[in-house]
């Protein structure tokens, strides 16, 4: 038995989200990037490069290991680059996707010898939470105004447009993309490509798969555009779980149950924005608020119910851990790291990574 907490990726579910990809690739002619802020665990990369185009990235970091991990078709993107990065990142893409019309000019010269791209942004969402909206009021990510980007056509060949977010619903992405095409139907005309980032939950059971096939394809084709994706959530949705043990139970009203992880470290983004983690079957006459080991008065998992009482040792697996997750974990509290371990095709289970003392020292001085 591997001691917990480990974040364990079990591939056999990962490739029913990699067949659906694959799918949507061959029905719609749109190319998939893996959107290396969701999931970066380039552990498993070898295994979905089969099935995706490449990767696409945040930063000069994201896009090395993209590049060196992955391989394939390498984007980069990022909010603003700095000066002493911009050659590497150059080094490292295939295409480079700027966020303003300040650093396209800026640094064009600098990536003359790649593909260059703008972010646009439509102004609208699909999200409902400001925290997580690209077109926020003010919102610094990309640019919206025609009449400024029309100037700048000569120095890039196609536009990166994200503005779906957590978004399952079909009719609500064709609406988007209606708002996109008539906002900027004119600039899309000229352009040789345009991606239409993440945020697309397409591998969920009851998604249209051949209806957003169709689309995509129909997109490609009134503006001319090979059409790309930048599937984080979706590449990795249902494949991995969170490994955890008992370590102690209470009774204050409630009965809790403490275990040797800490949502704050090993979940952030559930503390974020505020949701629950996920246990199955999440059924029982046992009630149990599930809490974190870390000294945050809210680092709770969320109340589930077991079908027996729970005991120190009993172990918990906790669903969705991939995304947006593994990228996020930390050493708050020194809570031990989660190790990471893959489930292979055949069912054996091998550790990959181990974290100890002096990763939690070297991560500070
Ligand atoms: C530009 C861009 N591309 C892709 C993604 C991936 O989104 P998701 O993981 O929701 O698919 C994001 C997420 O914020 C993004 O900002």
């Amino acid at each position: 038995m591997i001691q917990t907490p480990y974040y364990l990726i079990d591939k056999s579910k990962l490739l029913i989200n990699m067949e659906k990809i694959a799918h949507l690739r061959e029905a719609s002619g749109a190319k998939a990037l893996l959107a290396l802020k969701c999931f970066a665990t380039w552990g498993v990369f070898d295994f979905m490069a089969d099935y995706m185009d490449g990767t696409t990235s945040s930063s000069l970091n994201e896009v090395r290991l993209g590049r060196e991990k992955f391989g394939k078709e390498t984007h980069a993107y990022s909010v603003a680059y700095a000066d002493h990065e911009i050659d590497e990142v150059v080094s490292h893409a295939d295409k480079i996707i700027f966020n303003s019309i300040g650093q396209l000019t800026r640094f064009a010269g600098k990536a003359d010898g790649i593909t260059r791209g703008l972010r646009l942004n439509p102004g609208v969402s699909s999200s409902t939470f400001d925290l997580a909206d690209p077109a926020r009021p003010f919102s610094r990510l990309g640019e919206w105004d025609l009449k400024k980007v029309e100037p700048v056509m000569e120095m890039i060949s196609g536009f990166m447009i994200h503005n779906n977010c957590e978004n399952g619903d079909f009719a609500l992405f064709d609406e988007m993309l209606g708002n996109i095409e008539q906002k900027f139907g004119p600039l899309l005309k000229t352009a040789e490509w345009v991606s239409l980032g993440g945020g697309i939950h397409f591998t969920g059971e009851d998604y249209p798969l051949d209806i957003f096939a169709e689309r995509l394809k129909r997109f490609s084709g009134d503006y001319g555009v090979q059409v790309y994706l930048e599937p984080g959530e979706a590449s990795i949705t249902r494949s991995t779980t969170l490994e955890v043990t008992v370590l102690d139970t209470l009774f204050n009203g409630k009965n809790l149950a403490i275990v040797d992880s800490s949502i704050e470290a090993h979940m952030l983004d559930l503390l974020i924005y505020r949701e629950n983690a996920k246990i199955e079957p999440n059924s029982g006459d046992h009630r149990y608020m599930i809490c974190g080991k870390s000294c945050l008065a809210g680092d709770i998992f969320g109340e589930f119910d077991f079908p027996a009482k729970l005991s120190i040792g009993d172990r918990i697996s906790i669903q969705d851990a991939a995304g947006y997750t593994m990228v996020k974990k930390n050493w708050f509290n020194g809570v031990q790291m989660p190790s990471i371990a893959i489930r292979e095709l055949d069912g054996s289970i091998r550790t990959v990574r181990e974290f100890d003392y002096t990763d939690f020292e070297h991560s500070l001085s």
